[in-house]
């Protein structure tokens, strides 16, 4: 049976190759892609959305943009990591004419999806602010029941990006964050702590290339810039790709480990704001819904990327 997802996100070189993980895999059924403020402005990353769904060729899925602000704070982008259009590097193809986005608001398409499913059919995968979930679950509480669980990109536990101790996707809209840990939803943490394991390194650039194809020949461009920016921004030598791995954990949990252990987010620390503060104190408690990603199967995730762009196959523009 297929693994039916909702995709928020905020392209961004990851989460544009966490579309691409998506869209060619075949246990994958994604059911929508909905997009928020976060690695650049609302326009802009809902914009490279439907570029990148043009480069993959991704017909009959529903596109639908989200709230342009966090719930609270001002608008952040991370454009010392995405560059000025949130996805620089490769030249951006124009959006498919054929491809229009959703006229209903992202909220609405991730609320209408879900009740339209059956029961604990639909998982939910935000790999950007936590904006668009929130909104959701305050609107229409009965999601929370009814998805199958919630399987985010974000945070750490032992380490942030965007300040000592907090990730970007937490960091700009941490009330957002908070109500969503705190629905009773079952919730992975993909973050730091594991996506910092998921490198792109010259091997795997290298069976990228490999493939031959245009999409292929995108997600290198991509791996490229975002090399660059990394080394420059935070000192690494190979790119860590973060949202590819929480859609990696749905198609096959086995490629990490994982601990049940109660996460909070802070609102109120003057330098831990946006913290995923997590209780490693055992036992979790037994009502814990809560568990964080520990290690990754490094080779087992990266035969994933490859296989979905060897699937997707050769897209002319
Ligand atoms: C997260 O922040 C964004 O810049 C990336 O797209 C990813 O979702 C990593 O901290
Ligand atoms: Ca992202």
């Amino acid at each position: 049976m297929t693994k039916k997802i909702i995709l928020d996100c905020d392209p961004g070189h990851d989460d544009a190759i966490a579309m691409l993980l998506a869209f060619g895999n075949p246990e994958i059924e994604l059911l929508a892609v909905t997009t928020v403020v976060g690695n650049q402005t609302l326009a802009k990353v809902t914009r490279n959305a439907l570029s990148v769904a043009r480069i993959a060729n991704m017909q009959g899925i529903p596109f639908a943009a989200g709230s342009p602000r966090p719930l609270i704070r001002e608008v952040e982008v991370a454009e010392t990591i995405h560059g000025e259009s949130g996805l620089d590097g490769p030249t951006l193809p124009e959006p498919d004419p054929r491809l229009t986005l959703d006229p209903r608001h992202a909220v609405n398409v991730i609320i209408d999806t879900i009740m339209a499913q059956p029961p604990k059919t639909v998982t939910l995968v935000p790999t950007a602010g936590l904006t668009n979930i929130a909104l959701a679950a305050r609107l229409e509480p009965r999601i929370v029941d009814r998805v199958k669980e919630v399987v985010l990109m974000g945070g750490g536990y032992h380490v942030g990006n965007w300040s000592a101790v907090a990730e970007f996707n937490i960091k700009i809209d941490p009330e957002a964050a908070h109500i969503v840990f705190n629905e009773t939803w079952p919730l992975t943490m993909v973050g730091l702590d594991l996506t910092h394991q998921a490198l792109a390194t010259p091997e795997v650039v290298k069976r990228i290339k490999a493939i031959g194809t245009q999409p292929a020949h995108f997600v290198v461009e991509l791996l490229d810039f975002f090399g660059q920016m990394y080394k420059q921004a935070q000192g690494f030598d190979a790119p860590p790709v973060h949202d590819p791995c929480a859609v990696a954990y749905v198609i096959d949990p086995s490629i990490m480990t994982v601990q049940k252990v109660p996460v909070n987010i802070e609102l109120t620390g003057t330098l831990t704001l946006g913290m995923t503060v997590a209780d490693f104190r055992a036992p979790a408690p037994a009502d814990c819904h809560t568990q964080v990603a520990v290690k990754l199967d490094h080779h087992k995730f990266w035969d994933l990327i490859v296989d979905a762009l060897e699937r997707i196959g050769e897209v002319k523009l």
